[in-house]
Parts: C-alpha cells; structure tokens; sequence
C-alpha cells in the first residue's frame, strides 16, 4: 500500500497522489466542461448551490426543486454526460488499490468547482445504490478545508486541509459518514473530482 494517512476508520489520505497527473486531469475537465459546462444547481429547499458542477461517466448527479439523483442525461444539453476518461478511471482505481479497497470501478464522476466563498455543507453521499464501494476524492487548485464528521450530522467533524493533488478515499464503515468544505478564501479556486459507483 502507498504511504497514507488515516483519519477515520475507513478514511484514507494520499498526500500528492494525483499531482503528477494533474496536467492530464485539467485537460480532460476543459474538454468536458466544453461539452456539459459547469453550472449551479438549485436543491430542494429552492436554493441554489454555490459550487459549480458538471459530471462525466454512465450517469450524472443532479440536483433540482425536485430533489437529487443520478440521470444518464444532462438536463442543460439534454445528452448524455461525456464519457469518462481513461486517467480518471485509472487514478480512481489506483487510489482505491493503495488503500486497500481492491478493483474500483466507479461510473459516475461529479465535477465540482470552487471560487471564493463557494463550500458544501455537511452531507452524506448516500444516492448510490452500491455502498460497498469506496468514494474516491480528487483535489486540484487551491487548498480548502475538508470537515470529515460521523454518521450523526452532530458529530463534530475533524478538519483536514486538501492541497492541490491530494486524494481522499472513504468507505467502509465510514462510508456514509457527513462530510463538506468550508467556504473558499478570497481569490481561491478549486477543482474536486469525486468518483462513485453509482448504479
Ligand atoms: C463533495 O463532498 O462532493 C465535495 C468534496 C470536496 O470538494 O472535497
Ligand atoms: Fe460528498
């Protein structure tokens, strides 16, 4: 196993993981940004989200008045979400090896982008249908602070900072644990790739 850090049970950190690969990254996020642009989506309560999202992969996350769930299809384009890429599929497995997950797979990727004052609250990642996969979670930008809680969303959260190219895997019995980010600082921006096994 790669030398990591763990923070909960379940929770992993690789520190740099994906920093050599980063220039193949970005070019595949603007190549999918030009095909389903990244934007912000309204949740349930009527409010929109302050990070800007996108996806590639067999289904997509989304957000509406309605609520959240995985569509194979974009609802601003009306298409399908572009294919995932080979280095993303294959840094997500090879996060998921070094921490000892074994073969991952994952066939959605949810594209977030941060700028100043943009975070997500406590949440859980509970839309997939398969729990017995990992998250895996790609950093690429300027650092933020990940809060990483329990299954209670009273659970007081640790506070990790991520630096561009730092990789996170949860699972396990931390799975479903509540996580989010802080708000960006002022002139912050942010990419963060998280790969699930959605369906
Ligand atoms: C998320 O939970 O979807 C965001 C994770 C991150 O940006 O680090
Ligand atoms: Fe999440």
């Amino acid at each position: 196993m790669t030398p990591h850090e763990t923070f909960a049970e379940g929770a992993f950190l690789l520190r740099g993981f994906a920093t050599a690969g980063a220039g193949m990254l970005y070019a595949s996020i603007d190549r999918i940004a030009a095909q389903a642009p990244f934007r912000h989506m309204t949740v349930p309560g009527g409010h929109t989200m302050s990070v800007a999202i996108t996806n590639c992969g067999d289904v997509g996350w989304v957000s509406d008045r309605k609520g959240y769930r995985y569509d194979p299809l974009n609802p601003l384009t009306g298409l399908p979400w572009p294919q995932m890429p080979e280095c993303f599929t294959d840094l997500a497995g090879r996060a998921a090896d070094a921490t000892g997950y074994g073969h991952f797979l994952p066939d959605a990727c949810l594209m977030n982008y941060y700028t100043a004052g943009a975070g997500v609250s406590l949440h859980q990642d509970k839309n997939e249908r398969d729990f017995t996969a990992p998250i895996v979670s790609v950093s690429l930008g300027s650092s933020a602070t990940f809060l990483f809680g329990g299954m209670s969303r009273k659970d007081t959260p640790c506070r990790i900072i991520l630096d561009h190219g730092d990789v996170v895997v949860w699972g396990g019995p931390s799975r479903l644990f509540f996580h989010g980010v802080a708000k960006l600082k002022q002139g912050a921006s942010r990419h963060n790739l998280t790969f699930r096994k959605a369906l």
